[in-house]
C-alpha cells in the first residue's frame, strides 16, 4: 500500500506529544541537536528511552555514530527553543542556556526534564532510524512540558494562567503540592488540616498561588495542571485547585503526610477531604482526572497525563 505522504503525515500528527531536543557533541567538540517529538520512554529496568530520526538530518552521522545522546524535554515557555532546532539556524545553541550532563551530551536549562543517555541500540526504520538511549543520568524540574499537535504547539498551564487572570475576584486558588510521595497540608486554624488556599485578588492569575505557597512553605513551588474546580455551596465561593511539586529542603509551615494514608480523619472540609483521597487514589497510576462540580456532587474528567 502506498499513500501519500502529506495525508499520512497529518494523521500522525493528531497524535498530542510533548517535545524535546536531541543533542549531543561531534567529533570537534561542538554541541549539535534537534527538534524532536517522537520521544517515547520505553523501559524503566533497565533505563531506555528512544527517539526517531530522520536519515535526511544533516546530523544523521554524527548521531548514529555517537556514544550517547541527550533528550532535553521543553517546558511551556520554550516554544522558541523549539522553533530553533527544527530550523537551519546557524549556531542553535547560542540562545540556550545549556551545559554538559552526566555522560557528555549537552543539557538546557528550564526544561521540564532531561535525559543524558548511552546509545543502547540504533534501529534501522525505513527513512527513520530509531535511537534507543540507556539514561545515565536525568533531571526533572516539575515544570509543565511543551504540548504538540496537528502542527501547533499547545501550552497546557500558560493557558489556564491567562484563563484565571481574566476571571473577577472571588475565587479561592488551591494546591494539591506534592514532594517526593508526600502531600502537603496544612493547619486549618481549628485543629485540623486543609489543603493551601489562598484569594485571588482581580489583577494577579496564579502566580498568587506560587506566591502565596512558596511564602507558607519556605520551598520552591512549581504549579502544573489543573486538578479541581468547585463551588462550596454552602458559602457560594469557587474553588480552582492545582497540582503542585515543592522543591528541597526544611518546611515552615505545614506537614508531608504520605500520599497514600494521608490523616482523612483530620481534614474537617468535606471537598478538601474528597481531593486528598482522589489523589491518593489516581497517583500510584498516575492517570489524574479533573474534578467539576461543587463540594458535594460532580463529576470527574479523565485526562490521561503520565505521572
Ligand atoms: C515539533 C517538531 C517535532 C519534530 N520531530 C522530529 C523527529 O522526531 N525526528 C526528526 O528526525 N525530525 C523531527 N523534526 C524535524 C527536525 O527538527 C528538523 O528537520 C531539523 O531541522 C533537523 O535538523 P538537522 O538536519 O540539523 O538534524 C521535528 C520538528 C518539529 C518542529
Amino acid at each position: 500500500m502506498k499513500f501519500d505522504p502529506r495525508t499520512l503525515r497529518d494523521a500522525f500528527g493528531a497524535f498530542l506529544t510533548g517535545v524535546t531536543v536531541v543533542t549531543t557533541v561531534n567529533d570537534e567538540g561542538d554541541p549539535i541537536g534537534f527538534t524532536a517529538n517522537s520521544f517515547t520512554s520505553v523501559s524503566l529496568d533497565p533505563p531506555l528511552l528512544l527517539v526517531c530520526l530522520a536519515k535526511t538530518s544533516r546530523n544523521y552521522a554524527v548521531l548514529t555514530g555517537a556514544r550517547g545522546f541527550g533528550v532535553n524535554i521543553l517546558s511551556e515557555d520554550q516554544k522558541g527553543v523549539s522553533n530553533t532546532f527544527a530550523r537551519p539556524v546557524e549556531d542553535r545553541f547560542a540562545t540556550v542556556d545549556w551545559r554538559k550532563g552526566p555522560n557528555g551530551a549537552p543539557v538546557f536549562a528550564d526544561v521540564a526534564a532531561w535525559f543524558d543517555c548511552s546509545t543502547h541500540d540504533v534501529v534501522d526504520a525505513g527513512d527513520h532510524v530509531i535511537l534507543i538511549g540507556r539514561v545515565e543520568g536525568f533531571d526533572n524540574s516539575g515544570k509543565t512540558g511543551l504540548g504538540y499537535a496537528r502542527g501547533g504547539y499547545f501550552t497546557p498551564t500558560l493557558a489556564d494562567k491567562s484563563l484565571l487572570a481574566s476571571v473577577d475576584g472571588g475565587l479561592l486558588l488551591g494546591a494539591v503540592a506534592v514532594r517526593n510521595g508526600e502531600i502537603l497540608l496544612v493547619e486549618d486554624g481549628m485543629g485540623g488540616w486543609t489543603l493551601p488556599f489562598v484569594e485571588k485578588d482581580e489583577s494577579d492569575g496564579l502566580e498568587a498561588l506560587e506566591r502565596y505557597v512558596a511564602e507558607e512553605t519556605g520551598l520552591a513551588v512549581q504549579t502544573g495542571l489543573l486538578y479541581s474546580v468547585y463551588e462550596d455551596t454552602a458559602t457560594g465561593r469557587q474553588h480552582v485547585v492545582y497540582r503542585a511539586e515543592l522543591g528541597e529542603g526544611p518546611l515552615k509551615n505545614g506537614a508531608f503526610f504520605p500520599i497514600q494514608s494521608p490523616p482523612l480523619a483530620a481534614i474537617p472540609d468535606s471537598a478538601v477531604r474528597d481531593i486528598v483521597r482522589r489523589y491518593g487514589a489516581e497517583s500510584p497510576f498516575g492517570n489524574f482526572g479533573i474534578y467539576f462540580g461543587n463540594q458535594e456532587k460532580g463529576r470527574v474528567h479523565a485526562v490521561a497525563v503520565k505521572g
